[in-house]
Protein backbone atom coordinates (compact mmCIF):
# COMPACT_ATOMS: atom_id res chain seq x y z
CA UNK A 1 0.00 0.00 0.00
CA UNK A 2 1.25 3.52 -0.91
CA UNK A 3 2.35 6.11 1.72
CA UNK A 4 -1.02 8.02 0.25
CA UNK A 5 -3.11 5.33 1.10
CA UNK A 6 -2.11 4.36 4.34
CA UNK A 7 -3.16 8.07 5.46
CA UNK A 8 -7.43 6.73 6.20
CA UNK A 9 -10.41 8.56 5.47
CA UNK A 10 -9.85 12.08 4.05
CA UNK A 11 -11.57 14.83 5.66
CA UNK A 12 -13.16 17.22 2.95
CA UNK A 13 -12.49 21.08 3.92
CA UNK A 14 -11.24 19.48 7.25
CA UNK A 15 -14.91 19.03 8.90
CA UNK A 16 -14.23 17.92 12.35
CA UNK A 17 -10.49 17.83 12.74
CA UNK A 18 -8.95 19.58 16.03
CA UNK A 19 -6.04 21.22 14.25
CA UNK A 20 -5.20 22.66 17.44
CA UNK A 21 -5.47 23.12 21.18
CA UNK A 22 -7.03 27.10 22.07
CA UNK A 23 -8.16 29.03 25.10
CA UNK A 24 -9.93 31.80 23.36
CA UNK A 25 -13.15 30.43 21.88
CA UNK A 26 -15.50 27.27 22.52
CA UNK A 27 -18.08 26.42 20.54
CA UNK A 28 -21.03 23.87 20.94
CA UNK A 29 -22.47 23.58 17.75
CA UNK A 30 -24.87 21.03 19.10
CA UNK A 31 -26.04 23.45 21.97
CA UNK A 32 -25.54 26.58 20.21
CA UNK A 33 -22.81 28.12 22.80
CA UNK A 34 -20.44 30.81 21.83
CA UNK A 35 -17.81 31.32 24.84
CA UNK A 36 -15.09 33.87 24.87
CA UNK A 37 -12.56 33.17 27.57
CA UNK A 38 -15.31 31.30 29.41
CA UNK A 39 -17.73 34.17 28.94
CA UNK A 40 -21.04 33.09 27.11
CA UNK A 41 -21.75 35.54 23.64
CA UNK A 42 -24.97 36.80 25.21
CA UNK A 43 -23.10 38.06 28.37
CA UNK A 44 -20.69 39.54 26.78
CA UNK A 45 -22.75 41.57 24.36
CA UNK A 46 -25.64 42.76 26.80
CA UNK A 47 -23.33 43.74 29.34
CA UNK A 48 -19.80 44.60 28.05
CA UNK A 49 -18.89 47.45 25.63
CA UNK A 50 -16.57 46.21 23.06
CA UNK A 51 -13.02 47.30 24.50
CA UNK A 52 -13.76 45.07 27.71
CA UNK A 53 -14.37 42.13 25.16
CA UNK A 54 -11.53 42.96 23.05
CA UNK A 55 -9.42 43.06 26.32
CA UNK A 56 -10.87 39.86 27.34
CA UNK A 57 -9.85 37.91 23.89
CA UNK A 58 -6.29 39.53 23.67
CA UNK A 59 -5.40 39.30 27.88
CA UNK A 60 -8.19 36.21 29.00
CA UNK A 61 -9.47 38.24 31.57
CA UNK A 62 -12.36 41.58 31.66
CA UNK A 63 -10.11 44.09 32.67
CA UNK A 64 -10.84 46.49 35.84
CA UNK A 65 -11.86 50.27 35.67
CA UNK A 66 -7.74 51.44 35.84
CA UNK A 67 -6.94 48.49 33.08
CA UNK A 68 -10.20 49.48 30.98
CA UNK A 69 -8.97 52.96 31.00
CA UNK A 70 -5.26 52.35 29.96
CA UNK A 71 -6.35 50.67 27.13
CA UNK A 72 -8.94 52.47 25.71
CA UNK A 73 -6.23 55.17 25.73
CA UNK A 74 -3.77 52.90 23.87
CA UNK A 75 -6.81 51.96 20.84
CA UNK A 76 -7.15 55.74 20.91
CA UNK A 77 -3.76 56.90 20.66
CA UNK A 78 -3.16 54.98 17.66
CA UNK A 79 -6.66 55.64 15.17
CA UNK A 80 -4.73 58.31 13.04
CA UNK A 81 -3.06 57.07 9.86
CA UNK A 82 0.50 58.44 9.24
CA UNK A 83 0.93 60.67 6.46
CA UNK A 84 2.69 58.23 4.45
CA UNK A 85 -0.63 55.98 5.19
CA UNK A 86 -2.62 58.55 3.94
CA UNK A 87 -0.57 59.16 1.20
CA UNK A 88 -0.96 55.57 -0.55
CA UNK A 89 -4.40 55.41 0.56
CA UNK A 90 -5.03 58.20 -1.66
CA UNK A 91 -3.03 56.55 -4.62
CA UNK A 92 -4.92 53.21 -4.51
CA UNK A 93 -8.65 53.38 -7.16
CA UNK A 94 -11.53 54.66 -5.81
CA UNK A 95 -13.04 52.37 -8.02
CA UNK A 96 -11.40 48.91 -5.83
CA UNK A 97 -13.73 46.70 -3.94
CA UNK A 98 -13.31 47.66 -0.31
CA UNK A 99 -12.05 43.81 0.86
CA UNK A 100 -9.66 44.43 -2.05
CA UNK A 101 -8.31 47.60 -0.86
CA UNK A 102 -8.29 46.31 2.92
CA UNK A 103 -6.02 43.51 1.72
CA UNK A 104 -3.87 45.38 0.34
CA UNK A 105 -3.57 48.03 3.13
CA UNK A 106 -2.91 45.60 5.47
CA UNK A 107 0.27 44.55 3.95
CA UNK A 108 1.30 48.39 3.38
CA UNK A 109 0.97 49.29 7.30
CA UNK A 110 3.47 46.08 7.41
CA UNK A 111 5.96 47.92 4.92
CA UNK A 112 5.79 51.14 7.31
CA UNK A 113 6.36 49.10 10.80
CA UNK A 114 10.08 48.28 10.85
CA UNK A 115 8.89 45.52 13.84
CA UNK A 116 6.74 43.45 10.98
CA UNK A 117 10.44 41.95 10.05
CA UNK A 118 11.61 41.27 13.84
CA UNK A 119 11.36 39.01 16.38
CA UNK A 120 9.33 41.30 18.46
CA UNK A 121 6.07 41.09 16.08
CA UNK A 122 5.87 37.17 17.89
CA UNK A 123 5.17 38.36 21.41
CA UNK A 124 4.00 41.96 20.90
CA UNK A 125 0.27 42.67 21.80
CA UNK A 126 0.91 46.51 21.14
CA UNK A 127 1.34 45.85 17.63
CA UNK A 128 -2.11 44.11 17.82
CA UNK A 129 -3.56 47.04 19.31
CA UNK A 130 -2.28 49.30 17.09
CA UNK A 131 -3.41 47.67 13.65
CA UNK A 132 -7.14 47.11 15.34
CA UNK A 133 -7.03 50.61 16.01
CA UNK A 134 -5.11 51.93 12.34
CA UNK A 135 -7.39 49.14 10.19
CA UNK A 136 -10.86 51.18 11.19
CA UNK A 137 -9.38 54.68 10.35
CA UNK A 138 -8.54 53.33 6.74
CA UNK A 139 -11.29 51.52 6.04
CA UNK A 140 -13.27 54.56 6.75
CA UNK A 141 -10.68 56.77 5.44
CA UNK A 142 -11.33 54.64 2.14
CA UNK A 143 -15.22 55.17 2.23
CA UNK A 144 -14.87 59.07 2.41
CA UNK A 145 -12.32 58.97 -0.53
CA UNK A 146 -14.25 56.92 -2.63
CA UNK A 147 -17.22 59.47 -2.23
CA UNK A 148 -14.69 62.07 -3.33
CA UNK A 149 -14.98 63.41 0.61
CA UNK A 150 -11.96 64.34 2.30
CA UNK A 151 -11.33 62.06 5.22
CA UNK A 152 -12.72 62.91 9.36
CA UNK A 153 -9.90 62.80 11.70
CA UNK A 154 -10.91 60.14 14.45
CA UNK A 155 -12.50 61.69 17.64
CA UNK A 156 -10.65 60.73 20.87
CA UNK A 157 -13.76 61.22 22.87
CA UNK A 158 -15.55 58.61 21.27
CA UNK A 159 -15.38 54.84 21.82
CA UNK A 160 -14.38 52.67 19.11
CA UNK A 161 -17.88 51.92 17.64
CA UNK A 162 -19.22 55.42 17.42
CA UNK A 163 -15.64 57.06 16.49
CA UNK A 164 -16.00 54.42 13.22
CA UNK A 165 -19.56 55.34 12.29
CA UNK A 166 -18.55 59.22 13.27
CA UNK A 167 -15.63 58.50 10.27
CA UNK A 168 -17.26 56.87 8.12
CA UNK A 169 -20.59 59.20 8.56
CA UNK A 170 -18.84 62.38 8.83
CA UNK A 171 -21.47 63.10 11.44
CA UNK A 172 -22.69 61.24 15.40
CA UNK A 173 -24.90 58.22 14.48
CA UNK A 174 -27.84 58.18 16.77
CA UNK A 175 -27.29 56.66 20.48
CA UNK A 176 -29.47 53.23 18.87
CA UNK A 177 -27.51 52.95 16.13
CA UNK A 178 -24.02 53.76 18.27
CA UNK A 179 -25.57 50.65 21.00
CA UNK A 180 -26.34 48.25 18.48
CA UNK A 181 -23.08 48.58 16.52
CA UNK A 182 -21.19 48.48 19.33
CA UNK A 183 -22.83 45.07 20.31
CA UNK A 184 -22.54 43.86 16.93
CA UNK A 185 -18.60 44.18 16.58
CA UNK A 186 -18.72 41.93 19.85
CA UNK A 187 -20.75 39.53 18.11
CA UNK A 188 -17.81 39.30 15.26
CA UNK A 189 -14.60 39.54 17.40
CA UNK A 190 -14.05 36.10 16.97
CA UNK A 191 -15.70 32.53 16.03
CA UNK A 192 -12.82 29.32 16.67
CA UNK A 193 -10.85 28.13 13.55
CA UNK A 194 -12.72 29.52 11.23
CA UNK A 195 -11.45 29.69 7.42
CA UNK A 196 -9.94 33.19 7.89
CA UNK A 197 -8.50 32.91 11.23
CA UNK A 198 -7.04 29.20 10.15
CA UNK A 199 -5.51 31.06 7.16
CA UNK A 200 -3.96 33.26 9.83
CA UNK A 201 -2.91 31.05 11.76
CA UNK A 202 -1.26 28.52 9.16
CA UNK A 203 1.09 31.90 8.13
CA UNK A 204 2.16 32.52 11.42
CA UNK A 205 2.88 29.42 11.66
CA UNK A 206 5.63 29.62 9.60
CA UNK A 207 7.00 32.42 11.81
CA UNK A 208 5.97 35.22 9.23
CA UNK A 209 4.98 38.04 10.20
CA UNK A 210 1.39 39.42 11.39
CA UNK A 211 1.10 41.39 8.92
CA UNK A 212 0.98 38.77 6.45
CA UNK A 213 -0.75 36.60 8.88
CA UNK A 214 -3.58 39.19 8.80
CA UNK A 215 -3.44 39.51 4.98
CA UNK A 216 -3.80 36.06 4.45
CA UNK A 217 -6.79 36.61 6.82
CA UNK A 218 -8.48 39.27 4.89
CA UNK A 219 -8.06 37.19 1.72
CA UNK A 220 -9.73 34.35 2.81
CA UNK A 221 -12.70 36.49 4.60
CA UNK A 222 -13.75 37.80 1.31
CA UNK A 223 -15.30 34.66 -0.02
CA UNK A 224 -19.11 34.96 -0.20
CA UNK A 225 -19.44 31.38 1.69
CA UNK A 226 -17.66 32.88 4.34
CA UNK A 227 -17.22 36.86 5.24
CA UNK A 228 -19.19 37.84 1.94
CA UNK A 229 -21.80 36.56 2.40
CA UNK A 230 -24.25 39.03 4.80
CA UNK A 231 -23.35 41.80 1.52
CA UNK A 232 -25.24 38.97 -0.48
CA UNK A 233 -28.26 38.41 1.85
CA UNK A 234 -28.98 42.57 1.32
CA UNK A 235 -28.99 41.90 -2.38
CA UNK A 236 -31.23 39.34 -1.92
CA UNK A 237 -33.60 41.03 0.32
CA UNK A 238 -33.49 44.24 -1.79
CA UNK A 239 -34.21 42.37 -4.66
CA UNK A 240 -37.16 40.25 -2.80
CA UNK A 241 -38.44 43.90 -1.82
CA UNK A 242 -41.43 43.14 -0.21
CA UNK A 243 -42.72 40.60 2.45
CA UNK A 244 -45.40 38.56 0.25
CA UNK A 245 -43.20 37.78 -2.65
CA UNK A 246 -40.20 36.26 0.22
CA UNK A 247 -41.70 32.63 0.49
CA UNK A 248 -41.88 32.05 -3.53
CA UNK A 249 -38.34 33.65 -4.06
CA UNK A 250 -36.96 31.04 -1.17
CA UNK A 251 -38.77 28.18 -2.52
CA UNK A 252 -37.49 29.29 -6.41
CA UNK A 253 -34.35 28.69 -5.03
CA UNK A 254 -34.46 25.95 -3.77
CA UNK A 255 -36.43 24.23 -6.52
CA UNK A 256 -33.18 25.18 -8.85
CA UNK A 257 -30.74 23.78 -6.02
CA UNK A 258 -29.34 27.27 -5.12
CA UNK A 259 -27.48 28.72 -2.10
CA UNK A 260 -30.05 31.02 0.11
CA UNK A 261 -27.27 33.26 1.29
CA UNK A 262 -27.16 33.45 5.33
CA UNK A 263 -28.46 29.78 5.86
CA UNK A 264 -26.67 26.75 7.04
CA UNK A 265 -23.03 26.48 8.80
CA UNK A 266 -20.16 24.19 9.15
CA UNK A 267 -20.46 24.07 13.08
CA UNK A 268 -24.07 24.94 14.28
CA UNK A 269 -26.22 22.36 13.77
CA UNK A 270 -29.19 24.26 15.71
CA UNK A 271 -29.82 28.34 16.21
CA UNK A 272 -26.51 30.36 16.16
CA UNK A 273 -26.51 32.73 19.26
CA UNK A 274 -25.06 35.54 17.37
CA UNK A 275 -28.22 35.34 15.10
CA UNK A 276 -30.84 35.09 18.19
CA UNK A 277 -29.41 38.90 18.83
CA UNK A 278 -29.37 40.19 15.76
CA UNK A 279 -32.80 38.73 14.91
CA UNK A 280 -34.15 41.11 18.04
CA UNK A 281 -31.80 44.38 16.96
CA UNK A 282 -33.06 43.90 13.59
CA UNK A 283 -36.67 44.35 14.74
CA UNK A 284 -35.79 47.12 17.03
CA UNK A 285 -33.91 48.84 14.41
CA UNK A 286 -36.75 48.60 11.78
CA UNK A 287 -39.02 50.25 13.81
CA UNK A 288 -36.53 52.68 15.14
CA UNK A 289 -36.05 53.97 11.79
CA UNK A 290 -39.41 52.87 9.89
CA UNK A 291 -37.98 50.13 8.05
CA UNK A 292 -39.95 47.14 9.42
CA UNK A 293 -40.65 45.22 6.31
CA UNK A 294 -36.73 43.69 6.20
CA UNK A 295 -37.46 41.84 9.70
CA UNK A 296 -41.07 40.84 8.02
CA UNK A 297 -39.39 39.37 4.69
CA UNK A 298 -36.85 38.12 6.73
CA UNK A 299 -38.78 36.14 9.20
CA UNK A 300 -40.70 34.45 6.42
CA UNK A 301 -37.28 33.48 4.38
CA UNK A 302 -35.84 31.83 7.66
CA UNK A 303 -39.48 29.89 8.43
CA UNK A 304 -39.40 28.69 4.78
CA UNK A 305 -36.12 27.60 5.33
CA UNK A 306 -36.90 25.73 8.58
CA UNK A 307 -39.57 24.31 6.95
CA UNK A 308 -37.93 23.52 3.58
CA UNK A 309 -34.53 22.63 4.47
CA UNK A 310 -34.85 22.46 7.94
CA UNK A 311 -31.36 24.72 8.70
CA UNK A 312 -31.01 27.51 10.89
CA UNK A 313 -29.95 31.35 9.54
CA UNK A 314 -26.47 32.05 10.60
CA UNK A 315 -24.93 35.28 11.90
CA UNK A 316 -24.45 36.52 8.42
CA UNK A 317 -28.31 36.87 7.95
CA UNK A 318 -29.53 39.14 9.83
CA UNK A 319 -26.22 41.71 10.14
CA UNK A 320 -27.11 42.47 6.78
CA UNK A 321 -30.23 44.08 7.61
CA UNK A 322 -28.73 45.93 10.72
CA UNK A 323 -25.40 46.51 9.10
CA UNK A 324 -27.79 48.84 6.29
CA UNK A 325 -30.36 50.21 8.63
CA UNK A 326 -27.03 51.44 11.02
CA UNK A 327 -26.25 53.00 7.20
CA UNK A 328 -23.20 50.96 6.66
CA UNK A 329 -22.77 50.96 2.61
CA UNK A 330 -23.55 46.85 1.49
CA UNK A 331 -19.72 46.54 0.02
CA UNK A 332 -18.49 47.71 3.55
CA UNK A 333 -20.10 44.61 5.05
CA UNK A 334 -16.99 42.42 5.00
CA UNK A 335 -14.91 45.39 5.92
CA UNK A 336 -16.60 45.97 8.97
CA UNK A 337 -16.59 42.04 10.01
CA UNK A 338 -12.47 42.29 9.56
CA UNK A 339 -12.37 45.57 11.33
CA UNK A 340 -13.39 43.88 14.80
CA UNK A 341 -11.83 40.14 13.47
CA UNK A 342 -8.77 41.54 13.50
CA UNK A 343 -9.08 41.52 17.23
CA UNK A 344 -9.53 37.42 16.87
CA UNK A 345 -7.12 37.52 14.21
CA UNK A 346 -4.03 38.92 16.21
CA UNK A 347 -5.44 36.91 19.26
CA UNK A 348 -4.59 33.74 17.34
CA UNK A 349 -1.59 34.90 15.68
CA UNK A 350 0.22 35.35 19.13
CA UNK A 351 -1.83 31.98 20.65
CA UNK A 352 -0.03 30.36 17.77
CA UNK A 353 3.57 32.31 18.31
CA UNK A 354 3.62 31.15 21.84
CA UNK A 355 3.33 27.73 21.08
CA UNK A 356 4.03 27.06 17.56
CA UNK A 357 4.07 24.15 15.13
CA UNK A 358 4.24 24.48 11.16
CA UNK A 359 0.59 23.74 10.34
CA UNK A 360 1.18 21.15 7.10
CA UNK A 361 -1.24 18.57 6.40
CA UNK A 362 -1.16 16.05 3.58
CA UNK A 363 -2.86 15.07 0.80
CA UNK A 364 -4.20 11.70 -0.63
CA UNK A 365 -2.75 11.42 -4.06
CA UNK A 366 -5.40 10.06 -6.43
CA UNK A 367 -3.54 11.30 -9.83
CA UNK A 368 -1.75 9.16 -11.76
CA UNK A 369 1.44 6.93 -11.78
CA UNK A 370 4.24 5.43 -13.69
CA UNK A 371 4.09 7.80 -16.54
CA UNK A 372 7.01 8.49 -18.57
CA UNK A 373 8.32 11.73 -20.31
CA UNK A 374 9.37 10.90 -23.91
CA UNK A 375 12.37 12.31 -25.81
CA UNK A 376 9.40 14.53 -27.78
CA UNK A 377 7.20 16.55 -25.66
CA UNK A 378 3.85 17.18 -26.64
CA UNK A 379 2.57 20.58 -25.88
CA UNK A 380 -1.03 20.87 -25.44
CA UNK A 381 -2.74 23.16 -27.52
CA UNK A 382 -5.40 25.23 -25.65
CA UNK A 383 -7.40 28.30 -27.47
CA UNK A 384 -5.16 30.89 -27.97
CA UNK A 385 -2.05 29.68 -26.82
CA UNK A 386 -0.20 29.12 -30.13
CA UNK A 387 1.68 31.89 -30.95
CA UNK A 388 0.52 33.50 -34.07
CA UNK A 389 1.70 33.06 -37.24
CA UNK A 390 3.82 29.13 -35.85
CA UNK A 391 3.24 25.86 -37.31
CA UNK A 392 2.47 23.35 -34.89
CA UNK A 393 4.22 20.11 -37.23
CA UNK A 394 1.90 16.77 -36.67
CA UNK A 395 3.17 14.41 -33.89
CA UNK A 396 3.13 11.02 -35.92
CA UNK A 397 4.76 13.23 -39.51
CA UNK A 398 6.27 10.26 -41.04
CA UNK A 399 10.12 11.95 -40.83
CA UNK A 400 9.91 13.95 -37.83
CA UNK A 401 11.55 16.94 -37.30
CA UNK A 402 15.13 17.83 -38.42
CA UNK A 403 17.23 20.84 -37.88
CA UNK A 404 19.58 22.18 -40.77
CA UNK A 405 20.99 25.63 -40.00
CA UNK A 406 17.87 28.17 -40.22
CA UNK A 407 15.85 25.77 -41.29
CA UNK A 408 13.55 22.65 -39.60
CA UNK A 409 12.46 20.13 -42.11
CA UNK A 410 9.84 17.46 -41.64
CA UNK A 411 8.05 15.55 -43.70
CA UNK A 412 10.38 16.99 -46.42
CA UNK A 413 8.65 20.46 -45.78
CA UNK A 414 11.03 23.53 -44.84
CA UNK A 415 9.91 25.11 -41.98
CA UNK A 416 11.45 28.43 -41.23
CA UNK A 417 12.73 28.52 -37.21
CA UNK A 418 10.73 31.41 -36.46
CA UNK A 419 7.49 29.74 -38.00
CA UNK A 420 8.09 26.51 -35.18
CA UNK A 421 6.06 27.26 -31.64
CA UNK A 422 7.49 29.37 -29.05
CA UNK A 423 9.62 30.79 -31.68
CA UNK A 424 9.59 34.90 -31.69
CA UNK A 425 11.16 35.48 -34.56
CA UNK A 426 8.51 37.46 -36.88
CA UNK A 427 8.07 35.66 -40.40
CA UNK A 428 6.70 37.20 -43.64
CA UNK A 429 2.96 36.01 -44.15
CA UNK A 430 3.51 34.40 -47.42
CA UNK A 431 6.43 32.04 -45.73
CA UNK A 432 3.56 30.98 -43.54
CA UNK A 433 0.90 30.75 -45.57
CA UNK A 434 3.33 28.37 -48.04
CA UNK A 435 4.25 26.22 -45.40
CA UNK A 436 0.79 25.69 -44.01
CA UNK A 437 -0.20 24.99 -47.94
CA UNK A 438 2.69 22.18 -48.18
CA UNK A 439 1.41 20.40 -44.90
CA UNK A 440 -1.79 20.55 -46.29
CA UNK A 441 -0.45 18.73 -49.79
CA UNK A 442 1.48 15.87 -47.67
CA UNK A 443 -1.71 14.91 -46.49
CA UNK A 444 -0.92 15.53 -42.56
CA UNK A 445 -3.94 17.00 -41.82
CA UNK A 446 -5.71 13.78 -40.41
CA UNK A 447 -2.42 13.82 -37.69
CA UNK A 448 -3.68 15.26 -34.28
CA UNK A 449 -1.34 17.05 -31.89
CA UNK A 450 1.25 19.79 -32.51
CA UNK A 451 5.12 18.87 -31.87
CA UNK A 452 6.31 21.15 -29.85
CA UNK A 453 10.02 22.73 -31.27
CA UNK A 454 10.89 24.64 -28.79
CA UNK A 455 13.61 22.22 -28.02
CA UNK A 456 14.87 22.60 -31.16
CA UNK A 457 14.83 26.06 -32.24
C1 LIG B 1 -21.91 27.85 5.46
C2 LIG B 1 -21.81 26.67 4.50
C3 LIG B 1 -20.62 26.92 3.55
C4 LIG B 1 -21.62 25.40 5.29
O1 LIG B 1 -21.36 24.42 4.36
P1 LIG B 1 -21.22 22.88 4.73
O2 LIG B 1 -20.92 22.67 6.14
O3 LIG B 1 -20.24 22.36 3.76
O4 LIG B 1 -22.68 22.33 4.50
P2 LIG B 1 -23.15 21.56 3.21
O5 LIG B 1 -22.83 22.39 2.02
O6 LIG B 1 -22.60 20.19 3.29
O7 LIG B 1 -24.73 21.55 3.39
C5 LIG B 1 -25.50 20.44 3.82
C6 LIG B 1 -26.83 20.45 3.09
O8 LIG B 1 -27.53 21.67 3.34
C7 LIG B 1 -27.71 22.38 2.12
N1 LIG B 1 -27.43 23.78 2.38
C8 LIG B 1 -26.45 24.25 3.20
N2 LIG B 1 -26.50 25.58 3.20
C9 LIG B 1 -27.49 25.94 2.38
C10 LIG B 1 -28.02 27.18 1.98
N3 LIG B 1 -27.50 28.30 2.44
N4 LIG B 1 -29.04 27.20 1.11
C11 LIG B 1 -29.56 26.06 0.64
N5 LIG B 1 -29.13 24.84 1.00
C12 LIG B 1 -28.10 24.78 1.85
C13 LIG B 1 -26.69 21.81 1.15
O9 LIG B 1 -27.11 21.98 -0.18
C14 LIG B 1 -26.69 20.38 1.57
O10 LIG B 1 -27.88 19.78 1.09
P3 LIG B 1 -27.83 18.30 0.47
O11 LIG B 1 -27.39 17.43 1.61
O12 LIG B 1 -29.22 18.09 0.01
O13 LIG B 1 -26.81 18.38 -0.63
C15 LIG B 1 -23.09 26.54 3.65
O14 LIG B 1 -24.16 26.34 4.52
C16 LIG B 1 -23.33 27.76 2.77
O15 LIG B 1 -22.78 27.83 1.68
N6 LIG B 1 -24.18 28.73 3.22
C17 LIG B 1 -24.44 29.92 2.46
C18 LIG B 1 -23.31 30.93 2.63
C19 LIG B 1 -23.30 31.55 3.99
O16 LIG B 1 -24.32 31.97 4.51
N7 LIG B 1 -22.09 31.66 4.55
C20 LIG B 1 -21.87 32.27 5.85
C21 LIG B 1 -21.43 31.26 6.83
S1 LIG B 1 -21.36 31.94 8.46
Amino acid sequence: MGDDAKQGIVQRGLEGVIAAKSGITHIDGQKGELLYRGYDIRDLALNCSFEEVAYLVWNGDLPNEEQLREFTMELKAHRALSVRTMALLRGYPITSPPMTLLRTAASTLGILDPRAESDAVHTNLSIAIEITARIATVIATYHRLRQKKEPIPPDPHLPFAANFLFTLFGERADELRERIFDKCLTLHIDHGFNASTFAARVTAATLSDIYSAITSAIGTLRGPLHGGANQKVMAMLQEIDRPERARDYVLNLLKQRKLVMGFGHRVYKTEDPRATLLRQWCRELGEHTGQTKWWEISKIIEDTMMEEKNLNCNVDFYSATVYHMIGIPEDFFTPVFAMTRMVGWTAHILEQYQDNRLIRPRAQYVGPRGRKAGAVRRAPRTKGQANRGAIDVPANSKTGPQQTGARLHCSGVSIPRGLAVGSHQPQPLIEVMLVAFQLQVLNLGDCHGPVDLRGLV
